[in-house]
């Protein structure tokens, strides 16, 4: 019996050491290959999967973690997604929306305290149009020439990506949030579609900007089988920013009531991902700090390597309400980079005041 349970053991660790041998080779995994890595459950089996991505985010950008300005441009929003706080369904959601000025005032501070990115991130707020969008991005880059530009405002035409990149912005944030379409289905309403948001994606990479995406982990109604559509998408899509999160209920929403994404499966993914995209930018998601406060740290110790504190005015902040208790003070604020640096420390990490763009040498 005993020899029976260990020669299991035995065998369950080698099938994780070939796994690991066959993501360092950097070929695509199998659905089955990436279904056993995700039902992963055994303590021992993930801390070797987290090591082992710590090291490869090491070998890659050494300890420094990148940090990007998020501004939080508006809380209106034309969708209507189950999960999100800000959906235009939500009477109860306080709205704002920033002027290009005050935009412009977020950059400066952000400039002051040493950031090289902003991050303009908001709804699909119809006022803040694809000219208006196109303009202040101009703006920015006229007097910030050096300092990379990221949008993150959803979905817009062709015509608008391109206009936006031609106005200087380099980098664009959108979650494909679930590849599986039926999944897709439950989380969003039926004006808005898993196709349409891998078109969007499609057409950003081809204009060359340096393309984000990924999903919320728990989300409701998930599936294992869900996380290998999504990694099996993310194989193909090679995107060079991967977001991932803890699903966490928002007030007044649809999925006000179901339980929030677990913060260790959360890790899993992140080391997974860091594993198969070496040279990836993958932040430390201000959802995993918001339901741990360690969240920032594992996930960096795990292979995450871009944190990004929020420069939105801090009137304001409270507003930008995607979930419940979203954190956006203390270290998650660029007001409170020292606090970063500090928690960095003392895991022997540091922040990386560069650009951070994404490079793959090999
Ligand atoms: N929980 C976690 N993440 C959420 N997002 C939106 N709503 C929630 C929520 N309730 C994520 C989506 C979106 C990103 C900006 O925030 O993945 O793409």
């Amino acid at each position: 019996m005993l020899t029976l349970i260990s020669e299991n053991l035995i065998m369950g660790h080698i099938r994780l050491y070939d796994m690991l041998e066959k993501l360092s080779s950097r070929s695509s995994l199998e659905r089955e290959e990436w279904h056993y890595l995700l039902a992963v459950t055994d303590a021992h089996e993930r801390e070797i999967l987290r090591q082992k991505a710590a090291e490869v985010a090491v070998s890659h950008f050494g300890k420094g973690v990148f940090v990007r300005g998020l501004i939080e441009i508006s809380s209106y929003c034309r969708n209507n997604c189950n999960y999100c706080g800000i959906r235009c369904g939500n009477t109860f959601a306080e709205r704002y929306r920033l002027t290009k000025e005050q935009i412009l005032k977020c950059c400066h501070q952000g400039a002051a305290l040493g950031l090289n990115t902003f991050v303009l991130q908001g709804g699909e707020d119809v006022r803040q149009n694809d000219e208006w969008i196109r303009d202040v991005v101009e703006t920015i880059h006229h007097e910030f020439p050096e300092k990379a530009i990221t949008l993150s405002v959803g979905e817009r035409c062709e015509a608008a990506y391109k206009s936006f990149f031609e106005a200087g912005a380099s980098r664009y944030l959108l979650r494909h949030e679930t590849r599986n379409d039926a999944h897709y289905a439950q989380l969003h309403p039926s004006n808005m579609s898993s196709s349409n948001r891998r078109a969007c994606l499609e057409t950003l990479k081809r204009i060359g900007y340096q393309t984000g995406s990924g999903m919320m982990i728990g989300s409701p109604f998930q599936t294992t089988q869900h996380l290998v559509d999504d990694m099996m998408y993310l194989q193909e899509l090679q995107p060079q920013m991967i977001g991932v999160g803890p699903f966490i209920p928002a007030k007044n929403t649809p999925y006000a009531h179901f339980d929030a994404g677990c913060v260790d499966l959360t890790i899993l993914v992140v080391s997974l991902l860091r594993l198969r995209f070496p040279h990836a930018l993958i932040p430390a998601t201000t959802a995993l700090v918001s339901l741990n406060p360690q969240g920032r740290l594992l996930a960096i110790q795990a292979g995450a390597n871009v944190v990004m504190p929020n420069l939105t005015p801090t009137e304001v902040r409270d507003k930008y309400s995607i979930y419940n208790n979203k954190k956006n003070s203390g270290s998650e604020s660029a007001q409170q980079l020292c606090l970063l640096q500090q928690s960095l420390d003392a895991i022997g990490y540091h922040i990386d005041y560069g650009r951070g763009d994404y490079t793959d040498k090999q």
